[in-house]
């Protein structure tokens, strides 16, 4: 079997480290990542190196290391705030110089792949046709899914490298090292709901407690990108990556409440944001009670990134047609995967228990 050399772009983000965790674990991938800062938790097998994509003069360099790539996976993300749309120049810009600066390196570059999500559909706006389907029309507003996903179309048109995509929609995932986390997010707000003696409400929109919806466990989406990306009926696409299941809030809600010894509230809507911001001595108290690794509750939570989730009073279902009619028949059971993350931070002294 022939040698795959990958080079992630963004890799020690919530995708790009689960992809790396997936490539080391075959034997025929040799892995590279790039990112700004180096990593809290490297990961055996990885090559780490530290480069900022937005400073075109260092990339000349800095990737002339990377000669033999013949995968490029794009998993960066510009900075962005909460709840606005995310800045389609910003993160073409980054796509761009890691394209052309591989390019101009890698003679083997064969595939080019892009990680979108959810978001294509507008999923973060408000309701969009249901099941989304891949290639369903787009919605009349800026998304930097769409900018990305035409810069490599046209650019990779006259060369030798074929591009794919893959749309998860909210990730299932255990990385202690990020807080723009539902799971931990969601963890620590029942935390102190029980510290502060109040019921677990819950304080999203009436209507996404009811809403049917999805979510993409990170190593499913993992698997994903690897089986496209050398799956030549996959080439110069993009595929929807989910659970392939559906949930509902208020189904998941009791769960979560027991996983704390809690008994679940009713549904009173919050702005964690603003309420939780003054919640920093209240999570403090309860680090030093169950002897937990960290202090600072914005290394658990990102209540700005729970607002978001949780006002959606719209379904988000994506279908899972295509990628299955081709051959990739993953699937996951969301319900049970949220409480076994739950249990993986309260186990790992990052939530109480
Ligand atoms: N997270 C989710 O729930 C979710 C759900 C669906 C889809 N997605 C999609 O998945 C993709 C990846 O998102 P993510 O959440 O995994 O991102 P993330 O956790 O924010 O990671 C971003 C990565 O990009 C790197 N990066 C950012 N700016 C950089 C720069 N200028 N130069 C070099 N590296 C840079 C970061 O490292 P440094 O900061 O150290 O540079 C990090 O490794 C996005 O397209 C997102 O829309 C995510």
């Amino acid at each position: 079997m022939n040698k795959h050399v990958a080079l992630i772009g963004g890799i020690t983000g919530a995708v790009g480290s689960a992809l790396a965790r997936e490539l080391c674990s075959r034997n025929n991938w040799e892995v590279h990542g790039l990112s700004r800062n180096a990593p809290t938790r490297p990961i055996e097998g990885v090559n780490y190196g530290q480069l900022d994509l937005n400073d075109q003069d260092s990339l000349q360099t800095g990737l002339s290391a990377f000669k033999d790539v013949t995968h490029l996976f794009y998993c960066g993300r510009a900075t962005h705030a909460e709840q606005v749309l995310e800045n389609a120049e910003d993160n073409l810009r980054l796509l761009d110089h890691l394209v052309c600066g591989v390019e101009t390196v890698a003679e083997n570059l064969e595939h080019v792949h892009l990680v979108q999500g959810g978001k294509y559909y507008g999923v973060h706006v408000g309701p969009f046709p249901t099941p989304a389907r891949e290639e369903d029309s787009r919605a009349p507003i800026p998304n930097f899914n769409y900018d990305q996903q035409d810069y490599l179309d046209q650019r990779s048109k006259n060369r030798k490298w074929s591009w794919s995509a893959s749309r998860p929609n909210t990730l299932l995932h255990y990385s202690p090292q990020i807080s723009r986390n539902i799971v931990s997010t969601l963890g620590a707000y029942a935390a102190i709901c029980r510290e502060l003696g109040a019921s677990l409400d819950f304080p999203g929109n009436p209507g996404a407690f009811e809403s049917i919806t999805q979510m993409t466990t990170i190593e499913l989406l993992a698997k994903g990108i690897a089986w496209m990306v050398t799956e030549k009926s996959c080439l110069n696409q993009a595929f929807n990556f989910t659970n392939t299941d559906v949930f509902r809030w208020k189904h998941l809600w009791p769960r979560i409440a027991e996983c704390f010894d809690m008994v679940p509230g009713s549904v009173r809507p919050l702005k964690l944001e603003e309420v939780m911001s003054e919640r920093d001595e209240v999570w403090k108290s309860i680090a030093k009670k169950f002897g937990l690794k960290t202090s600072s509750l914005d290394q658990v939570a990102n209540w700005g990134f729970a607002d978001a989730t949780l006002e959606r009073y719209w379904d988000e279902i994506l279908s899972h047609n295509k990628c299955r009619s081709l051959g990739f028949h993953e699937w996951d059971e969301t319900e049970t995967r949220f409480v076994h993350r739950l249990k993986q931070y309260q186990n790992s002294a990052i939530l109480p228990t």
